[in-house]
């Protein structure tokens, strides 16, 4: 899934003025409602329209659009893994800001820290070269040193920017208790292929019990990539391993890799571009496939370096692992509290299986549309026109079930496609799975390279309004389209941009 919602971005810019203001409350010039005319609260001209007025437009929608995350994410576990180049670039005192304002909502936050360039500074600054092998640091005596030292510092930098609460920031009245321990075991990784990796090691046990005590308490828990084995000798540890095995022991709701890569794009292999844009949502078992047909990951810019972690933990139960970049400030903000999101999420599909629809389907389909068709929520359609559009139907099919369903019909001329026959079995509505088929066909019309779906509907306005859709003329229509609209029916055109 890669759309993303820009109105949400000018909404945060505001918001970011608003701040900066330095008052707590700013005079307004009051509401420009008039009764009599209530398009008036519609600003359709910008210039015409005081600055409050479109605050309130943008403001009180976007507060509101954010209410159901809230809601969703209180009480459950997030483990954030951020890159030590996300805080040599300086990203520390935002991404603390971000952490900050989610734990208040409510999230619980194990943060992991890498420290791959502070590492290899203190390297530099000892005259002594970083060795690397497997995609694995070498980790010899003067290695452990300079590891050690990094650590240590970036656990100071990041205590420091959570304690900070000036009156006028982000952070005012924040209250984050960021405590660090011994929660990971480690076993050294030992000799690989005649490789002495010395003191790097690998993760052999998490203190589950420890990290959620400390949680329950309230505090945020940070780890640095450090291990101890059970005779306390230390080890250095990738933050990627460490962050995916804590995700896993505490089958947390959410991994999230905060990276210097913007996620994956839709064709990995091929350069950035308005026809490759990063694809927000991977289904887990089209990830294992992705990254079965990449090379091993030598560096962390490769596609399949933060990949085969992501993979790797949903694998083990961690139902969502997100990809953001760094280099968007709020990218954890866009990620978690906006519906597209901004990076990659792999998402474990579980049992179900999302998918494009075969000849085979057909039955399946026919019986889930045919109670709605007799009803007026559907046009009819027969056997033959659906057996001979079958590729074009996405369904959710449970044990051999057809559960839901929705066809996409690409008029490329009008870079636009049709979402028709949107339907969800009775018994399972309300569950998501409407919106899980809106999010694949959104998928399947990007990646054919289309701007917008959209939809008819005489009775289901409202559910699409509420996923981004707009009311449109039917003459808005391309022209092929248009030439079949039904203007007995009446049905309402829906659009939703794709960008
Ligand atoms: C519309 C439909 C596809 C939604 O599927 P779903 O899996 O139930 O949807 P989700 O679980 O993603 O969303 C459920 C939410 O949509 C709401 N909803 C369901 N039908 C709705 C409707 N007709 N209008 C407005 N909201 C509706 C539910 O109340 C629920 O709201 P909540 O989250 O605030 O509790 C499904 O109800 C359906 O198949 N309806 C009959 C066929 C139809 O109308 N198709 C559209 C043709 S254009």
């Amino acid at each position: 899934m890669i759309s993303r919602q820009r109105t949400c971005g000018d909404s945060l810019t505001l918001i970011a003025n608003f701040r900066r203001s330095g008052k707590t409350r700013s005079p307004t010039t009051g509401p420009v409602y008039d009764p009599a005319t209530p398009a008036s609260l519609t600003p359709s001209d910008p210039e015409s329209v005081p600055m409050s007025a479109v605050f309130n437009f943008t403001f009180v929608p976007w507060f509101r659009s954010v209410a159901p995350y809230i809601h969703k994410f209180r009480n459950q576990t997030f483990v954030v893994a951020i890159c030590g180049e996300a805080i040599a670039a300086g990203k520390l005192p935002h991404l603390a800001q971000d952490l900050a304002m989610i734990q208040s909502m409510g999230v619980k936050i194990v943060l992991v820290h890498g420290f791959r360039p502070q590492v290899n500074e203190q390297l530099r600054a000892k005259g002594h070269e970083a060795r690397y092998s497997h995609g694995m640091r070498i980790t010899d005596g003067v290695a452990l040193d300079c590891a050690q030292e990094a650590a240590g510092q970036l656990r100071y930098e990041i205590e420091a920017a959570f304690s900070q609460g000036l009156p006028n920031t982000p952070m005012a009245g924040s209250t984050v208790r960021v405590l660090s321990g011994n929660f990971i075991t480690a076993r050294p990784v030992g000799i690989l292929d005649g490789v002495d990796f010395q003191h790097s090691g690998l993760v052999r046990k998490v203190d589950v019990a420890g990290i959620s005590r400390t949680l329950d308490m309230g505090a945020m828990v940070l780890i640095s990539p450090f291990g101890f084995s059970p005779t306390g000798e230390a080890f250095n540890l990738t933050m990627e391993e460490v962050a995916t095995s804590v995700a896993t022991a505490l089958q947390a709701d959410k991994l999230i890799f905060v990276t210097e890569i913007p996620g994956i794009r839709i064709k990995p292999d091929q350069p950035a571009s308005d026809d490759n844009l990063i694809d927000t949502e991977l289904p887990l078992a089209a990830a294992e496939q992705l990254l079965a047909s990449l090379p091993s990951p030598q560096q962390p810019t490769d596609t399949a370096f933060y990949l085969q972690h992501c993979v790797k933990a949903c694998k083990a139960g961690v139902e969502r692992s997100h990809i953001i970049p760094f280099s968007v400030d709020g990218a954890l903000l866009l990620e978690i509290y906006v519906h597209d999101g901004i990076g990659t999420m792999v998402v474990d599909e579980k049992l179900e299986s999302l998918r494009e629809a075969t000849s085979d389907d057909v039955g399946g389909i026919l019986q889930l549309i045919e109670p709605f068709e007799k009803d007026g929520t559907l046009v009819k359609r027969s056997r033959t026109e659906i057996e001979r559009d079958a590729d074009h139907y996405t369904v959710v099919e449970h044990d051999g079930v057809i559960f839901a369903c929705a066809a996409l019909y690409p008029y490329p001329e009008a870079k636009t496609a049709e979402m028709a026959a949107l339907t969800v079995s009775p018994q399972s509505q309300g569950q998501g799975d409407g919106e899980k088929v809106l999010k694949r066909i959104e998928q399947r019309a990007r990646a054919a390279g289309l701007q917008s779906i959209f939809v008819l509907t005489t009775r289901t306005m409202h559910w699409f309004i509420k996923r981004g859709f707009v009311p449109v003329d039917p003459e808005w229509l391309p022209e092929a389209r248009k030439r079949k609209y039904n203007w007995d029916r009446k049905s309402q055109v829906l659009v939703k941009k794709l960008s």
